[in-house]
């Protein structure tokens, strides 16, 4: 097990290749996602029990609407039973549960679920969880920049009030760490729009391995991995 002091605070990560593990299978692609929330639950409760203190997941961008209607249905389908089924185990675990993108274009039926999963787990203090959904990370910087204007507006701040750590204050992540390790699973090398301001030092470690493959030792394998790494924030 990796050693606590060298741990990373904050842990990020692009959840890709649900739809093609499903096609190695020849399985719809909806049985990749439900595979996919497996993994979810593996690694939430393997970086919970490892120590780490903060972890994001990209569930669902804003792009991701484009997919078949059937697809966005069943994945609204799997959130809705992943809080079902796991609230009480969130809490037991000291799991806060913080959603973060643009809530209010969700379903109806989703949305009161998910405030109530953030009220019910407001003070659990062992690690909190951000699940992204309709998640973009230029929106978060538009929508963090409308805030800081609608403050100035109001005559509570002024232009020279603001810097980076106080920009950070209006991200969705408000008060939380940078992530220190952004894993990607299945290969690919990009962003994909994901957390672009609070990514700025992040150690990139990607894997071949698609996301319902991706378990415990692959994690401690990241882990280690960045444990290996000099940072330097650009010193
Ligand atoms: C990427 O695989 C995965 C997603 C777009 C959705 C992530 C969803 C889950 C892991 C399951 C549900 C999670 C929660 C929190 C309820 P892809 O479909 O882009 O795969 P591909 O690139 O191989 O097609």
């Amino acid at each position: 097990m990796p050693d606590k002091e060298v741990l990373p605070l904050h842990i990020a990560v692009i959840m890709d290749g649900n739809g093609r593990w499903a096609k190695k299978r020849g399985l719809p692609r909806v049985m990749g996602h439900r595979a996919g929330m497996k993994a979810v639950k593996e690694i939430t409760k393997s970086c919970r029990d490892l120590g780490i203190k903060y972890l994001t997941l990209y569930a669902f961008s804003s792009e991701n609407w484009k997919r078949p209607k059937a697809e966005v249905d069943a994945l609204m389908r799997f959130l809705e039973e992943y809080i079902d089924k796991e609230l009480r185990s969130f809490i037991k675990n000291g799991i806060r549960l913080n959603f973060i993108g643009r809530m209010g274009a969700l379903p109806d039926f989703v949305r009161p679920k998910l405030k109530k999963a953030m009220e019910a787990t407001a003070d659990c203090g062992n690690m909190t969880l951000n699940v992204a959904l309709n998640y973009s990370g230029r929106d978060e910087i538009v929508d963090a920049a409308k805030k800081f204007a609608s403050q100035v507006k109001a005559g509570k701040l002024g232009a020279d009030d603001l810097d980076e750590g106080s920009f950070s204050g209006f991200l969705y992540t408000a008060g939380q760490p940078d992530p220190d390790l952004l894993i990607r699973t299945s290969g690919e090398m990009r962003i994909s729009n994901f957390l672009l301001w609070q990514i700025s030092y992040a150690e990139l470690y990607v894997t071949p391995k698609l996301w319902p493959d991706f378990r415990r030792g692959d994690l401690i394998d990241a882990i280690n991995e960045y444990r290996k790494r000099e940072r330097r924030f650009g010193a």
